[in-house]
């Protein structure tokens, strides 16, 4: 694995990018760090997490050639992947909240953000960071936030978590291009949290509404039916789902 292992940096996203402009960065170049000074969150939010004692790490795709209205299925394949490194793990309740928190029951424990690297109306490179909590045990103000250790009661190596997660990325991202998408897409929305079940939604007004979610459009909408059963599409800027 092409890997490079740091104390401290601003953010492993971040440092991927400089790589990139120094003209560096191989497929699956791997950056992880101890601790992030600037952790980087969805939507701006910030990531933090205690140092040393969970994964944050980034890792490099090159040469995707991927359609910019595609770009959900990077999403696809990142949960996917450490939605399965969790799932052999036997963490119980495992769910994927749109767009792509990995939860244990109600709790999240792992976030992902994926930068895109666009040329014309292609992705050709990806940043996809992923922030796993795994030995951390106290999450302070951090509601439904949770921790491997919390829920299976033991340490993890960080080391070979790491490789798990970046093996299975490298494997499905291969079953991605042997295979038609359709069935990656299928398997990531049958683990949808709360697919199928009445939920509580928060539009941009602030207004709360009822719905179910029904799965995910091909431009990565997520596809809830309201009350008088008509199928509505929302971008993540519109709509929250509440747990
Ligand atoms: C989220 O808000 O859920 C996404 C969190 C992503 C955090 C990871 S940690 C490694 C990588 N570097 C960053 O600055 N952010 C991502």
């Amino acid at each position: 694995m092409n890997i490079i292992k740091l104390d401290a940096t601003d953010s492993t996203n971040a440092y991927l990018k400089r790589l990139l402009s120094d003209g560096l960065g191989a497929d699956f170049t791997v950056i992880t760090a101890k601790k992030q000074l600037k952790g980087k969150g969805q939507m701006g939010a910030k990531w933090e997490s205690d140092s040393g004692k969970n994964l944050t790490f980034s890792v490099l795709r090159q040469d995707l050639g991927l359609s910019v209205t595609d770009y959900f299925v990077l999403n696809i394949c990142v949960s996917l992947a450490v939605y399965k490194t969790l799932k052999a793990h036997q963490v119980p309740d495992l769910s994927i909240k749109w767009p792509n928190d990995i939860l244990s029951g109600t709790s999240k424990i792992c976030g992902i953000l994926i930068e895109n690297i666009l040329s014309g109306n292609l992705i050709n490179t990806a940043i996809i960071g992923i922030g796993l909590n795994v030995n951390q045990t106290f999450f302070g103000e951090l509601e439904n936030a949770s921790s491997l250790k919390l829920i299976l009661g033991s340490n993890f190596d960080l080391d070979e978590l790491l490789h798990e997660v970046v093996e299975n990325l490298k494997s499905i991202f291969l079953e991605s291009n042997t295979n038609s998408i359709e069935n990656l897409w299928k398997a990531y929305e049958e683990v949808l949290f709360r697919k199928d079940k009445p939920s509580t939604f928060e539009n941009k007004q602030n207004e709360l509404f009822m719905g179910f979610i029904r799965g995910v459009s091909p431009t990565g909408r997520l596809q809830i039916t309201l009350e008088d059963n008509v199928l509505k599409e929302f971008d993540i800027k519109e709509v929250k789902l509440l747990y």
